[in-house]
């Protein structure tokens, strides 16, 4: 059965939202892209698929963007079924320590990373009420959140922006508890090549985008499994 799929930052073709929309484009679902500037190779890619790819501007860091994108929405389509919040951020010091690192750039990064994913969610929610299938939110985090698992000395925005994110997946968890038709989780989805400049990462961004789609579809229903997941399904440490 066909569904509808938002996903979020999706304009770069080497990285995973762009491979994302490719898959479910050929699993023959319909997608609403988000971008928050022009992108040529979605819209090459919109050449293909005419009647599936919707594009939508979206600066998830703006409350009045995303309520502008998600009222936009709501005149192409009357539901959601799958929300990807996969868009992130990482300043310009994410690799450098603390004494180097300017502070005020992790509110801005938290806004965007972890904020962020929840402004979509709210501004989209009566639409994924009405999914007919069940409605699934991801929100894409990263090991880098696990404060159990943290080693590092850098990443002061990205660690915490991801951090964020898994605290607020888990409490909308929660908070969903008692309604059958929505679920959501958050995922740690490993390393992938969506650096053009390093081929160190294992995980191919198109072959990855398809295990994750299939590990989604798993997780549509279950309500009871781990909360913070890694892309083979297993919980993760938060
Ligand atoms: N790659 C990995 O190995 C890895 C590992 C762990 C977790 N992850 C997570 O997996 C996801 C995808 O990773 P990736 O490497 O493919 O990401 P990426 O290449 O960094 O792409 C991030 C996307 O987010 C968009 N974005 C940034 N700020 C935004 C805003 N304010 N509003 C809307 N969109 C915004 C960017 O748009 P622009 O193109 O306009 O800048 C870009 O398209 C991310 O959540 C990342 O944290 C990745």
């Amino acid at each position: 059965m066909s569904q509808t799929v938002l996903i979020t930052g999706t304009g770069r073709p080497y990285a995973l939202g762009f491979n994302l929309v490719k898959r479910y484009l050929e699993a023959g679902d319909t997608v609403f892209a988000s971008i928050r500037r022009p992108s040529e190779a979605l819209e090459e890619l919109k050449k293909d698929w005419p009647g599936q790819l919707e594009i939508l501007t979206m600066d998830i860091a703006s409350t009045e963007s995303v309520n502008a994108a998600a009222r936009e929405a709501g005149k192409r389509t009357d539901h959601l079924d799958l929300i990807i919040n996969n868009a992130t951020t990482a300043s310009a010091d994410t690799e450098k320590d603390l004494p180097d690192f300017d502070l005020d750039l992790i509110a801005p990064a938290v806004n965007t990373g972890a904020v962020g994913p929840i402004r979509v969610v709210k501004a989209f929610l009566p639409l994924l009420k009405k999914s007919a299938i069940g409605a699934l939110i991801v929100n894409i985090s990263s090991e880098a959140g696990s404060i159990g698992r943290c080693y590092r000395t850098f990443y002061l925005d990205y660690g915490t922006e991801k951090a964020a994110l898994n605290m607020l997946t888990m409490t909308l968890h929660n908070w969903l508890k008692d309604e059958p038709n929505i679920n959501i989780f958050c995922l740690h989805p490993g390393w992938i090549r969506t650096n053009p400049g390093n081929n160190e990462a294992p995980l191919i961004p198109y072959e990855h985008a398809e295990t994750l789609r299939n590990l989604f579809e798993t997780k549509r229903h279950d309500k009871n499994g781990p909360v913070f997941i890694t892309y083979t399904g297993e919980a993760y440490p938060w």
